[in-house]
């Protein structure tokens, strides 16, 4: 067999030691070194990884390490697209958790050094990996609904003070953007994968429960027009009580209309489409549990594989920059346009 990719994941929380489980899993990658600026966190990465991984207390440390291939991002959104600039001008390749970056431009700064530098940057975007997403994907790439008349999407998660704990990055403006950020972007991403980008903008926001955990909205009513045709609306909330309540998203078109909902958008409820008979999807892979709260579906181990294959020469990137950067355009025009009621 070939040399293994070695990986270097930087931040080694939640979804970081999550990627280093991936990447250990996967027979042709290894995680070889971890940075984190947490003491505790390094510490932690020693016990699981062993030898097999150096520990740093910072990237710019990591990067000094000539046998890294490529470098995971998954710290706070805030650093995402600085940590992933200066993984590019070390002349590796930068997978990067979602969101790319909390602004326009400097996703615009990562795309431009990954071109100059011809090295890659991915984009962690794992709930297109979902059946249900896969499916809808087909479903419209081969036309079966016709023209897109409306689209309805709802977002609506429990985020309560078992998550914005005082002290962490959740929560804050610089660091955490906001729940269209952190909660919802995987479901914006959806979108745009589906029906493309969008415009004329109309939001509202509101703040309901969390003024004080966090320093940004919570709920908001978005509406809009597809620019390839059709309206659409978003709503949604983290101030559902107790536990996440939907994700959902409801497609009206020319030739049939569909639905995919459930708590992670990984049921379909309602399929009645011209001359089609729905397929038997396989199951959904659990959404990551975080103890208190639950986030997205459970499937890294294919970014990890899209990353491999990509590497070794046998596959185009399944998420780039590029669209990475759109849903980012996207979040930043919808908190831009809207209007705040407090
Ligand atoms: N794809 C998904 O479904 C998914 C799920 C959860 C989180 N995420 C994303 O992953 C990122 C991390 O989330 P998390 O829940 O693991 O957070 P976390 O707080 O559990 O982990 C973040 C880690 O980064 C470290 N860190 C902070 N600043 C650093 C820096 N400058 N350099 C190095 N390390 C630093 C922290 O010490 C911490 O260990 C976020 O951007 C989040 O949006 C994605």
């Amino acid at each position: 067999m070939s040399a293994k990719i070695k990986f270097g994941v930087v931040g080694f929380g939640h979804i970081g030691k999550r990627h280093a489980a991936m990447i250990n899993g996967n027979d042709e990658s290894e995680v070889i070194a971890v940075a984190d600026v947490s003491e505790d966190r390094q510490l932690e990465a020693k016990e699981i990884l062993g030898e097999r991984a150096t520990v740093y207390a910072s990237i710019e440390e990591l990067l000094k390490n000539p046998e890294v291939d490529i470098v995971n991002i998954c710290t706070p959104n805030g650093w995402h697209a600085k940590q992933a600039l200066w993984t590019l001008e070390a002349k590796k390749h930068v997978v990067i958790e979602k969101p790319m970056g909390l602004n326009r431009q400097e996703c615009e700064e990562v795309i431009f050094k990954s071109l100059q530098v011809s090295k890659h940057a991915f984009i962690v975007k794992q709930n297109r990996y979902s059946p249900t997403s896969v499916w809808l994907k087909s479903l419209i790439d081969e036309g079966k609904l016709g023209e897109t008349y409306m689209v309805q999407m709802n977002c609506y998660w429990n985020r309560d003070d078992r998550y914005y704990k005082k002290g962490g990055w959740k929560g804050l403006k610089n660091m955490d953007g906001g729940v269209l950020f952190t909660q919802f972007s995987h479901f914006l991403d959806i979108m745009y994968w589906l029906f493309g980008d969008i415009k004329n903008i109309n939001a509202k926001f509101q703040n309901f429960n969390h003024k004080t955990s966090t320093e940004f909205i919570d709920s908001g009513f978005v509406g809009f027009e597809f620019i390839n045709g059709g309206l659409g609306t978003i709503n949604f909330s983290t101030s559902i009580w107790g536990q996440n309540m939907e994700s959902s998203i409801a497609i009206i078109g020319e030739k049939g209309s569909v639905k995919v909902s459930g708590q992670y958008m990984d049921t379909v409820s309602h399929c009645v489409v011209e001359d089609y008979e729905m397929p038997i999807l396989p199951p959904a892979n659990p959404p990551n549990d975080y103890g208190d709260y639950k986030g997205s579906a459970a499937n890294h181990h294919y970014v990890i594989e899209n990353v491999v294959n990509v590497l070794k020469g046998r596959s185009q990137i399944n998420t780039n920059a590029l669209e990475g950067m759109k849903v980012v355009e996207m979040i930043e025009r919808i908190y831009q346009e809207g209007t705040y009621l407090g």
